[in-house]
């Protein structure tokens, strides 16, 4: 790999790092031994990107490695460690690091990181895409919608993951999917999504969680869709108490204008606290009998516990399928109108499996309009001319 044209210094003590890096690079780079070094070369010549070994993986050279990027904030700084904890990368991002990869280092790892750099700078000159500050006068803090059902497989990831993208498509609007289902949450799998970090590494570090650090732990989808992913293991989903994930939303709330919330299909604890955090929530009945039955018995629990019930909506999924019930002896049964309706379309299936939701592969598809009416449920009333005169399209 010639690197010439990024014109590379690595920065380590340790030769067995520095012969890798060398090697990884034709075997001619420049090797400064300290930070103090490394800020002399960078003050005198033409260095654009900086390969820090891990021999500054401590706080005192955190700080030096702050005052490099100070001194050239478009500097690229790329931390390498032992292993990539969320403590390390909060750290290093914090030092204005562009990113910390681990080692053993590979060519691969390193051209993903200047890509990913890349794509950064890109999207902040874009400047819809800039991160907003929290203190920003007059901002409103962004809405936080829960996808629940009372029955498993009633279409909620389905449906969260569209309504996301469909959202992220607003001009000037930044989304955040949290995928809730703690122990099999399958977001990622169906956007495709290979997660560096989820909540497990949020949760361990509630103490100092702020937008900057829970940032640093979300995985981005091609679309610039944010997501923070469920626990990878379901031993680990008792890492996340209810009170950790109020605490994430709350965080994402003040830098996201929609924070998207999937579940699973249970009435618990976290549920409830979701369901009183939430500035909407969409409650998914699929069309079949043994769906309108949890419905009821859910609406019925909530209203038992006196929860206000004024904030969620109904939306029917398999509007459409064989086993049509009749929509009015539904609104009858629950208490409660049918605010949107999503077809049914084998398309859906075959997007799952793919991992590429149909608003994006399907995007004329009924089952498409479907999720783009539950968004207007969301924008507000949005009608049909608007939609199609691009309200919804592509960014
Ligand atoms: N409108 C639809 N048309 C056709 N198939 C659908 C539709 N909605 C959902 N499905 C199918 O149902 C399956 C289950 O959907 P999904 O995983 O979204 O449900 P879920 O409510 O998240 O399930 P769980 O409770 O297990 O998390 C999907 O794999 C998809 O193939
Ligand atoms: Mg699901």
């Amino acid at each position: 790999m010639s690197m010439a044209e990024h014109n590379l210094l690595v920065v380590d003590q340790d030769d067995d790092f520095v012969a890798s890096a060398k090697q990884l690079f034709d075997g001619s780079l420049p090797v400064a031994r300290s930070l103090e070094e490394a800020a002399e070369t960078v003050s005198s010549g033409d260095v654009r990107m900086l390969l820090i070994g891990p021999s500054f993986a401590n706080d005192a050279a955190m700080e030096q490695i702050r005052q490099l990027h100070n001194q050239d904030p478009s500097l690229v700084l790329m931390l390498v460690v032992e292993e990539v904890t969320a403590d390390v990368l909060r750290k290093g991002m914090r030092a204005g690091a562009s990113d910390v990869l681990d080692t053993p280092l590979d060519e691969g790892k390193i051209e993903a990181a200047i890509e990913q750099f890349v794509h950064d700078v890109l999207r902040r000159k874009s400047s819809s895409a800039a991160p907003r500050a929290p203190e920003e006068a007059g901002k409103e803090h962004g809405r936080i919608i829960t996808i629940s059902s009372a029955k498993g497989g009633s279409g909620k990831t389905v449906l969260a993951t569209n309504l996301a993208l469909v959202l992220n498509r607003l001009p000037d609007t930044k989304v955040c999917l949290v995928d809730a289902d703690l122990q099999f949450g399958d977001v990622c799998l169906v956007l495709q999504l290979e997660p560096r970090f989820t909540m497990v590494n949020a949760a361990h570090e509630l103490h100092h969680l702020d937008a900057e650090l829970l940032d640093s732990l979300l995985t981005e989808h091609p679309s610039g869709l944010k997501v923070l992913a469920a626990p990878l293991e379901p031993a680990f989903a008792d890492d996340i108490t209810t009170a950790g994930l109020m605490q994430m939303l709350d965080v994402l709330k003040e830098t996201y204008d929609f924070v998207i919330v999937d579940t699973a299909a249970m009435l618990d604890e976290l549920i409830l606290s979701l369901i009183e955090k939430s500035d909407d929530i969409l409650m998914l009945v699929d069309m079949d009998l043994p769906s309108v039955k949890n419905a009821k018995l859910a609406l019925e629990t909530l209203r038992l516990l006196k929860f206000s019930t004024s904030n969620v909506q109904l939306v029917m999924n398999r509007s459409n399928s064989k086993a049509k019930l009749d929509n009015k002896e539904i609104e009858g049964a629950l208490k409660m109108q049918i605010a949107a309706s999503i077809p049914s379309d084998a398309v859906v299936a075959a997007s799952v499996n793919e991992g590429r939701p149909v608003v994006e592969t399907d995007p004329k598809s009924k089952v498409a309009k479907g999720f783009e009416s539950v968004a207007a449920l969301i924008v507000g009333e949005v009608p049909e001319a608007q939609v199609k005169s691009g309200l919804f399209g592509r960014k």
